[in-house]
């Protein structure tokens, strides 16, 4: 089993991604944590907790992290999830705190808690939003997250287009910086950017077969990408998670990856170059049907 710390900011894609690993019994989700992203840190963070405990995992500590990027005074968030991040889906149940008695209850800490434990060179850690947390982790103790066993990261857009400028990807572009620490932390980084994700295309039939199953998992997961997919029918974070499990349905290149973290028009950009120290595989090519299928699989197995 593989033990993980999930890092995330619900968001639809990620409520799918989460649902994803936490029906895997190959996947030991020892923590999920939240930032600000798609939506303000605490809603994502409430979004977690209940989208955990309809997928029948209360027991999943959840900590809220960063409110905003490590250079900007107010985070960057977008409406691609509607106000409420989960597409205005109702998941029932009552919003519980977040914080966890007995551990830290900072992002941040929660993940340098587990990194610096026994368990930490065991850890992966996937990160599907924007990498303040991991980045305030770094910055607070130098050479922690190179003690994960991998860092799997959705961001970045590395041979085409972004997403949210021309240049850049969400994630990358909304914390340029922490994305700038995180790809020289010395980690071991496994980067799925929208070269690949931009192929993590649902299917209507995909998505009515979704929804004609009667779990309230089910229900709730299809009726949210019935909203989403209007803008964007790509299931980004679940890539890092699926590849945890199966491999090779993923293919790319390794080389050196840097972000541009400055201010202006290129910020968030990324790219892969072949000089220099490598410093991740970065993924460009996927198996789309068996990514589908993988996930129709697994989410049959949710409450
Ligand atoms: C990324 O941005 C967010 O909107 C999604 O949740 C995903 O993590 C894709 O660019
Ligand atoms: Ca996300």
């Amino acid at each position: 089993m593989t033990a993980v710390l999930i890092d995330c900011d619900p968001g639809i894609d990620d409520a799918l991604a989460l649902a994803l690993a936490v029906a895997s019994p190959e996947l030991d989700v020892r923590a999920v944590t939240c930032v600000a992203g798609n939506r303000p840190v605490a809603i994502t963070a409430a979004n977690a907790r209940r989208l955990l405990d309809l997928f029948g995992r209360p027991d999943i500590p959840v900590h809220a992290g960063a409110a905003r990027p490590l250079l900007y005074p107010q985070a960057r968030t977008n409406l691609v999830h509607g106000e409420d991040g989960l597409g205005g889906v109702s998941l029932g149940g009552d919003a519980r705190p977040v914080a966890t008695p007995g551990l830290a209850a900072h992002a941040a800490d929660a993940l340098a808690h587990l990194l610096l434990s026994p368990l930490g060179t065991d850890l992966t850690v996937v990160a599907m939003g924007p990498l303040t947390n991991l980045a305030l982790a770094e910055i607070r103790h130098p050479g922690l997250l190179a003690r994960a066993r991998s860092l799997h990261i959705m961001g970045g857009a590395a041979h085409c287009p972004g997403n949210v400028t021309p240049a850049a990807e969400f994630n990358f572009w909304a914390d340029p910086a922490a994305a700038h620490v995180v790809l020289t932390a010395g980690a071991k980084l496994e980067v799925f950017p929208l070269d690949v994700t931009s192929q993590a295309a649902m299917t209507p039939a995909w998505l009515a077969a979704l929804a004609a199953q009667p779990t309230r998992s089910a229900q709730a997961l299809a009726a949210m990408l019935a909203v989403y997919g209007e803008q964007d029918p790509l299931l980004h974070d679940a890539c890092p998670v699926a590849a945890l499990l199966r491999p090779q349905l993923f293919s790319g290149r390794t080389g050196r990856l840097e972000v541009d973290w400055r201010p202006g028009p290129d910020e968030g950009c990324c790219r892969l170059h072949q000089d220099g120290e490598v410093n991740a595989a970065l993924y460009t090519g996927l198996d789309t049907d068996g990514l589908l299928s993988l996930m129709a699989e697994r989410l049959a197995r949710l409450p």
